[in-house]
């Protein structure tokens, strides 16, 4: 596993660059094995690289987007990760591969149907793809994707999707596991602000606390794990 920290002056440099690496990764990918498989995250900081993706050239008929972790609400309800970046992003390169989350069935039956959906893109010997990229967000508590501080660390070894509910947060979640993410051959954690800064140093620099700090779970198996921050969120990393 390398591990690579690359920081950049804003967030907007950050979400140049980010979209510059994506498309080389996508055209790696299409060019090893036909097709990119990539998921993604929610929350704010990802915005920005899906509209710059909005605007490069890339033949998107060979992409594939899955979910990391979805809020189970439905589509049009603007705390829903699909039907924002269906906004930013889908509508803007009329892609048709979107393997959404069924954020509109009972929390359980959509984790069950997300597993079943990601069985069908099984890279042997998973029961799951190995995604060619994996994209990851950060909160200021250290949780990722929809997996919070205090949740069970051990179920992530043996399933695909959970549920998760969490303090203020409105909506319950669908969420993929650290048994999916790191069999991935990337994965990008893009964290911005002063306000993750601490959070950030500890869960890079400081000891191993998986269940509180949920980000230290990304451990990529056989795969390359990049923190690209703005200098506010690594301020306290040197
Ligand atoms: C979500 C994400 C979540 C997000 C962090 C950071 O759906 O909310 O998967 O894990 O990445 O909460 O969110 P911000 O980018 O908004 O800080």
């Amino acid at each position: 596993m390398q591990t690579t920290i690359l920081t950049y002056s804003t967030p907007d440099e950050l979400s140049n660059s980010a979209s510059n690496k994506f498309i080389e990764a996508a055209q790696r990918a299409i060019s090893e094995r036909g097709r990119f498989l990539v998921s993604l995250s929610g929350g704010s900081t990802p915005m920005k690289l899906f509209e710059r993706l909005a605007k490069e050239t890339l033949d998107w008929s060979l992409v594939h987007f899955f979910w990391c972790d979805e809020r189970c609400v439905p589509m049009d309800d603007p705390g829903n990760t699909y039907g924002q970046t269906k906004k930013i992003l889908f509508d803007n390169i009329g892609i048709t591969n979107i393997h959404r989350v069924e954020s509109e069935l009972e929390p359980a039956l959509a984790a069950q149907a997300y597993a079943h959906t990601l069985s069908g893109f099984a890279e042997a010997p998973l029961d799951f793809p190995r995604f060619d990229l994996v994209l990851l967000g950060m909160g200021d508590d250290g949780h990722t994707a929809s997996l919070f501080p205090g949740s069970p660390v051990e179920i992530e070894t043996s399933t695909i999707a959970v549920t998760a509910q969490y303090q203020d947060r409105p909506a319950n979640r669908v969420s993929l596991t650290p048994k999916v993410f790191n069999q991935a051959r990337e994965i990008w954690f893009l964290v911005t602000g002063a306000g993750k800064a601490e959070t950030l140093r500890n869960v890079i620099k400081g000891e191993k606390n998986l269940e509180l700090l949920p980000a230290q779970r990304i451990q990529p198996k056989d795969g390359n794990l990049v923190w690209m921050i703005d200098e506010a969120a690594g301020k306290l990393l040197n």
